[in-house]
């Protein structure tokens, strides 16, 4: 045998001894939470595993790291634009200065479990982290079907709590967290629809709530159409904690999360941060030119300034933004030529000690 001939062998071995290895590690993990994982015990969606706990608790460290790296060149760029703090949302001029608004605030934090799309593929449908623990989650005894309601009333703050603003006729996330997640009740406000979108079976109508109620600064209930809180909704529903918040309220958001902010700027978690009682949220946030103030759509009433001002606050209450996607939407409508003015985020709130996402 000679020496060449020799050393492939062993190469082949080598491989062949590598490859085992892996198939065998892919092959435990067939079932896994994290495939990727192969050392975690199987069983782990049923009992809470240590080991997991302390899996997310690294990725939690190495999200935050990577999300504040993102914070430092935000502030960079954003003090290098001879513009600042009024730099334009667009266009952008490729040679000097080669982003948008969008570019500023990308979603730098790992969701440490799944993310996966609920609804339909289109405008409408979200994306959701940690989409298998929320299956998980066992239904409260009360909402089980063969239980009579009356004679075991419902908590408030049971099973998964989740508040849909913006309908607008297309219900399809809402409809596939009811099928999916046995534990999910849905809270919906829309002063523009009179119920939720078709999708949603009549099976699922009884864990849902809806009211014909936009979502405001300010409470005038006897407005027309009238106008809520969120506060004083969470009050009105016995809430002190939501767990998915979904919004589209075209242009509307800032003023209504400032109110929710403010709301809690005084509740502390354990830990002292200021902390927002929520979850997670999908939200749609919609830009005007940031120039040209119109009274007709409130997202025009806000520049770089005050978009990161308004941002920034959300994040040091906890919330952290583990997924984009730019709505292409109104670009290509018919001819118009429009800017990308409209982009869904997905943050999780990483300081919030009353989450699932976080409790294995
Ligand atoms: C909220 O709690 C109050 C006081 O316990 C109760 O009267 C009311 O019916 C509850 N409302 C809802 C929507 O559960």
């Amino acid at each position: 045998m000679s020496r060449t001939s020799g050393a492939r062998i062993i190469a082949a071995i080598f491989v062949v001894v590598f490859l085992i290895v892996i198939f065998r590690n892919e092959e435990s993990a067939g079932t896994a939470l994290l495939p990727y994982l192969p050392v975690l015990p199987s069983q782990r969606l049923s009992k809470p595993s240590s080991l997991l706990q302390a899996w997310i608790q690294d990725r939690t460290v190495l999200s935050e790291k990577s999300w504040k790296k993102s914070v430092e060149l935000r502030d960079q760029m954003a003090k290098q634009h001879p513009d600042n703090p009024k730099v334009p949302f667009f266009p952008t001029d490729f040679l000097r200065f080669p982003f948008t608004i969008w570019d500023f605030f990308p979603a730098t934090w790992t969701c440490p479990h799944d993310i996966q799309r609920v609804g339909r593929l289109g405008d409408g449908g979200k994306w959701v982290c940690g989409m298998n623990i929320y299956e998980g989650l066992p239904a409260p005894t009360a909402m089980q079907e063969n239980v009579e309601i009356r004679e075991a009333p419902i908590k408030a703050q049971e099973g998964l709590v989740i508040y849909s603003f913006g309908i607008n006729a297309e219900s399809s996330f809402e409809a596939e967290m009811l099928e999916r997640v046995p534990s999910a009740r849905i809270w919906g406000y829309d002063f523009s629809v009179d119920a939720w979108g078709p999708q949603i079976a009549a099976a699922y109508r009884d864990r849902t709530f809806f009211k014909k109620v936009g979502l405001g600064k300010e409470d005038k209930h006897e407005s027309s159409p009238p106008f809520w809180t969120l506060p004083s909704l969470m009050k009105e529903n016995n809430h002190t904690y939501i767990d998915i918040l979904k919004i589209d309220i075209e242009g509307s958001e800032y003023d209504a999360l400032d109110t929710m902010m403010d709301a809690f700027d005084n509740t502390r978690s354990a830990s002292g941060n200021s902390v927002l009682p929520i979850g997670q949220v999908m939200i749609e946030l919609h830009l005007g030119d940031g120039v040209h103030f119109d009274s007709r759509d409130a997202g025009s009433n806000v520049d770089f300034e005050r978009f990161r001002n308004w941002w920034e606050r959300l994040e040091r209450m906890g919330m952290r933004p583990v997924w984009m996607e730019i709505n292409l939407f109104a670009v290509t409508l018919g001819n118009s030529k429009s800017d990308p003015r409209c982009t869904e985020y997905v943050w999780v709130n990483a300081k919030d000690e009353r989450s699932v996402l976080w409790k294995l």
